[in-house]
């Protein structure tokens, strides 16, 4: 056997799907350059999948060791690091990981959900048995944001981090804008491209972007992780009349994840958002995510790349083992798990900002003075209105007996204020009985 041979990084492949034959695309087409970059050459020798006979992008695998079992993989096969593309936080991928940790193999994931909810256990036994767990494609795919919040911005206090996550989300949101398209239309796309997590209801719901949020918080504030804190709201509700209206205002709809620390805890927030066109976030579109820092030394620091695909996610992954063959070494959580502080939840978690408000309003007189005198006795300002002669019944969904009455789409966006205001004013403009259905609002971010 060689020196070369003998120096090798032994690597096993947990999970066969998209990311898995991306990860053994890269290491085939790339292998020289990474064996110069990295002194040693990186070699998939074990591999575990639910089936054995699916064709893997015209991968020849049969020279390689087979596990049915991914732990028994991670406890038996000789290996230096497992890689772990099953997804899921519990079930065999975690039992895999936690087995390699115990062994002292390391360990590259792209599962986020595992990190959201295990993280702070996996890295304190990632740290007692001195390896890495790197987790570089767990967050926003492609994007080194990890790399990023764990090493390049070290010196920095950072106060706030927000972006775009998902990017199943973001190309359904730009393709129903660009396209005219529904909602479930763009989905099955997404699917077929190999965007969507096995269950889309991940990435609609907003979970997906929850879990990368969670994530994300800990690594800016070098808190805990608490996935449990996140507030989520998902896309499933957004329509095309909202995403026209909020375009005719001057925003796109996108799909926002935002952790500030706000000095008396952190807020986490998952929900879609009205962000202005021309802004830099409003501007990333189809699969790709942003995701933006503020630092007290650097500013404001802003990535964007692809945040799915086969791809953009093994092009992390492999930054992964390329950091454990090069012998680089971080803490998992960008410090060790015993100086974490705790997760401290803000006392006040009401959003302040602006509002879209869209709402069915009796086509009869009064009708619009009312509804402002609603937001004028919250000290709400507004800022535009639009009234039109159509109905947003898509936006709206109307009850039987409101079928039959004229109806005029009254959408109008406010000026700065409390998330409390908001509920309050449109509880009343509900209970008075000034629209047909309930009225529906969006929050708005201007990131000043
Ligand atoms: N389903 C995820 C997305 C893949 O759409 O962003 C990357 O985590």
């Amino acid at each position: 056997m060689g020196k070369s041979s003998e120096n090798r990084l032994k690597i096993a492949l947990a999970g066969l799907g998209t990311v898995g034959v991306g990860v053994l695309d890269l290491l085939r087409d790339n292998a020289d350059l990474l064996a110069r970059r990295c002194g040693r050459g990186i070699e998939v020798v074990a591999v575990s999948a639910r089936s054995r006979n699916k064709p893997r992008g015209g991968h020849d695998l049969s020279a390689l060791q087979w596990f049915d079992d991914p732990v028994a993989m991670a406890r038996e096969a000789d290996i230096d690091v497992l890689v772990e593309l099953i997804g899921g936080e519990d079930g065999p991928a975690r039992a895999a990981v936690e087995a390699a940790l115990q062994r002292g193999v390391h360990v590259v994931t792209a599962n986020k959900a595992l990190l959201a909810h295990h993280g702070v256990a996996l890295a304190r036994l990632a740290e007692a048995n001195g390896v890495a767990l790197n987790f570089e494609a767990a967050v926003a795919g492609g994007i080194p944001i990890v790399k990023m919040m764990r090493e390049s911005i070290a010196g920095n206090t950072v106060k706030r981090v927000y972006g775009i996550l998902n990017g199943t989300c973001n190309y359904i949101l730009t393709k129903m804008e660009e396209e005219g398209r529904e909602f479930g239309d763009v989905l099955k796309e997404a699917q077929e491209l190999g965007y969507a997590e096995a269950d889309p209801t991940f990435d609609i719901g907003g979970w997906d972007a929850a879990h990368k949020l969670a994530i994300l918080t800990a690594l800016a504030f070098g808190c805990e992780i608490a996935m449990d804190d996140v507030y989520v709201e998902g896309i499933e509700n957004v329509t095309l009349d909202d995403i026209r209206y909020a375009r005719g205002l001057g925003y796109r709809i996108k799909l926002l994840a935002v952790a500030v620390d706000t000095g008396e805890g952190v807020e986490q927030r998952v929900h879609p958002t009205l962000v202005p066109v021309g802004s830099p976030i409003a501007e990333v579109n189809g699969v790709f995510n942003a995701v933006e820092v503020r630092g007290d030394f650097v500013d404001d620091v802003m990535l964007e790349g692809r945040g799915a695909g086969a791809h953009p996610t093994a092009s992390s992954v492999v930054a992964d083992i390329a950091d454990i063959a090069r012998g680089v070494r971080v803490p998992p959580l960008g410090l060790p798990v015993e100086r974490l502080r705790p997760y401290e939840r803000a006392r006040m978690r009401a959003h302040h900002g602006g509002y879209y408000v869209a709402m069915n309003l009796w086509d009869k007189p009064g009708e619009v003075a009312a509804i402002a005198q609603a937001f004028a006795d919250e000290g709400i300002s507004i800022e535009s209105i639009v009234q039109k002669g159509e109905s947003i019944t898509r936006s709206v969904p109307l009850r039987e007996h409101e079928r039959e009455q004229p109806t005029a789409p009254f959408i109008l966006i406010t000026h700065d204020t409390q998330e409390g205001a908001m509920r309050a004013a449109l509880a009343r403009i509900e209970a008075e009985g000034h629209c047909a259905g309930s009225p529906r609002m969006i929050r708005i971010e201007r990131f000043r």
